[in-house]
């Protein structure tokens, strides 16, 4: 495939950025997005010129750091996946491809496609933790029965990985689902029930600290979340969020 890919690139957090044209010839389908991306980069430094900044780690969908949008979407034109599971094939010869870095006040571009979302961080020191006795007397995890379906829900709500392409996605870059999705793992077990109102009070407080917007039940966020969570773990931390404020 022969490609042409028009790519946001910005020099530094206070430059203004533009979208730059590049060629990148001989794409293989089987090839990923990060690895077509690589090839350009190999083609900026052999002709002395500086390759774009994107971030990667895992290449397998774990990590959540690859983000980006393209053609307008969050992580491409796949559902369920992240950028670097996302293949050459998705595209055709002769394409033109729009690569921008994640948009929102709260992920400042520190360059190229790079952003930082180290509020996701401050927003897991928040609250994202349960108090555990490591005094060498622990009670097994599994001693503790739990109900399948808490169980499962817990699971799918831990499988976040912190892409931030909800808050890229939603119109108001929101940070509802991400923060939904932490506060749930724990809510629905019962070693996350120990600091459930400190969690729900603190880890919104953080977000909205961080400037994240409202949520407006849009749902685009659910759409483009790569790892399918779901709107529900956004009503359950308003339900905790409620509850720890009527307590108190
Ligand atoms: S909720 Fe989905 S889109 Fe948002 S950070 Fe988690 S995995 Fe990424
Ligand atoms: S590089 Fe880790 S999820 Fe894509």
């Amino acid at each position: 495939m022969n490609l042409t890919l028009k790519i946001w690139r910005q020099k530094g957090p206070k430059d203004k950025g533009k979208i730059v044209d590049y060629k990148v010839n001989d794409i293989s389908e089987h090839m990923s997005f990060l690895e077509m991306m690589d090839v350009l980069n190999e083609q900026l430094i052999n002709s002395g010129e500086d390759p774009v900044a994107f971030d990667h780690d895992c290449r397998e969908g774990i990590c959540g750091s690859c983000s980006m949008f393209i053609n307008g979407r969050a992580h491409g034109p796949a559902e369920g996946t992240t950028t670097c599971q996302l293949h050459m094939r998705s595209f055709s010869d002769g394409d033109t491809i729009y690569i921008e870095p994640f948009r929102a006040n709260a992920f400042p571009v520190i360059k190229d496609l790079v952003v930082d979302r180290s509020a996701f961080e401050r927003i897991q020191q928040a609250g994202g933790y349960i108090s555990v006795n490591t005094s060498g007397n622990t009670q097994d995890a599994n001693a503790i029965p739990i109900p399948k379906e808490d169980a499962d829900m817990a699971m799918d709500a831990a499988t976040c990985i912190g892409c931030g392409a909800c808050v890229a996605t939603c119109k108001n870059a929101s940070a509802m689902l991400f923060v939904g999705a932490k506060i749930s793992q724990y809510a629905l077990l019962p070693q996350g029930r120990v600091e459930a109102e400190k969690r729900a009070k603190n880890m919104v407080a953080q977000m909205d600290a961080e400037g994240f917007g409202n949520c407006t039940n849009t749902g685009a966020c659910e759409v483009e979340c790569p790892k399918g969570i779901s709107l529900s773990n956004i009503a359950r931390m308003n339900r905790e969020f409620l509850t720890a404020n009527l307590k108190k």
